[in-house]
């Protein structure tokens, strides 16, 4: 009997430390609304904020909008997530990679945009990785089911 209960206590502990993890877990994850959001806002708007042309708009006139410096609008989780894997998939990881893995090392032509200084363009570029879950290069084309399936970019 002593046996039992002693088992049944040191039971419960295990449970309270899982727990404790899956909770730690949830807010250790890297969101949108808590992470990139607040990036996006310090570091893009001026090109692509609320007067830059929805994506549909954008592709009509591409060189027209280059030239006034505005690039699609992606100012809003919707907006931005056609970019991670929408119709545009991959295309945010594409530009905003700092080309290290890559045979070129030639960074996205985002990547700059980043950050003011080059440690600062990294932590930032490891918060979207983060987010992003499965980090890709490739076109939405090429990319398998279980690419697709890794690029998690959760909202909340
Ligand atoms: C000075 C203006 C400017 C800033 C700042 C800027 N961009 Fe851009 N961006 C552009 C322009 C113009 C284009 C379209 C031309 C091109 O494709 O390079 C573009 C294109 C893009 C694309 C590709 C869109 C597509 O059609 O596939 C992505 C993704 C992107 N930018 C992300 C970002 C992110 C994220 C930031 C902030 C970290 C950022 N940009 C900051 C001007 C800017």
């Amino acid at each position: 009997m002593r046996k039992a209960i002693t088992l049944m206590f040191l039971g419960s502990f295990v449970l309270i430390g899982l727990a404790g993890n899956a909770a730690a877990d949830e807010k250790s994850q890297v969101t949108y609304e808590k992470n990139v959001k607040p990036i996006i806002a310090a570091r893009c708007p001026s090109c692509h904020g609320s007067d830059a042309p929805a994506i549909s708009e954008f592709k009509k006139d591409k060189e027209g909008f280059k030239k006034k410096m505005k690039g699609p609008r992606m100012d809003s989780y919707e907006t931005l997530i056609i970019f991670v894997r929408g119709d545009e998939s991959g295309a945010l990881m594409r530009r905003l990679d700092d080309g290290k893995k890559k045979a070129d090392g030639k960074p996205g032509n985002m990547y700059v945009w980043l950050g003011k200084t080059d440690s600062e363009r990294a932590e930032n570029l490891s918060l979207m990785k983060k987010w992003v879950g499965g980090w890709t290069l490739k076109r939405k084309e090429e990319m398998t089911e279980e690419e697709k399936k890794a690029i998690k970019a959760p909202e909340k």
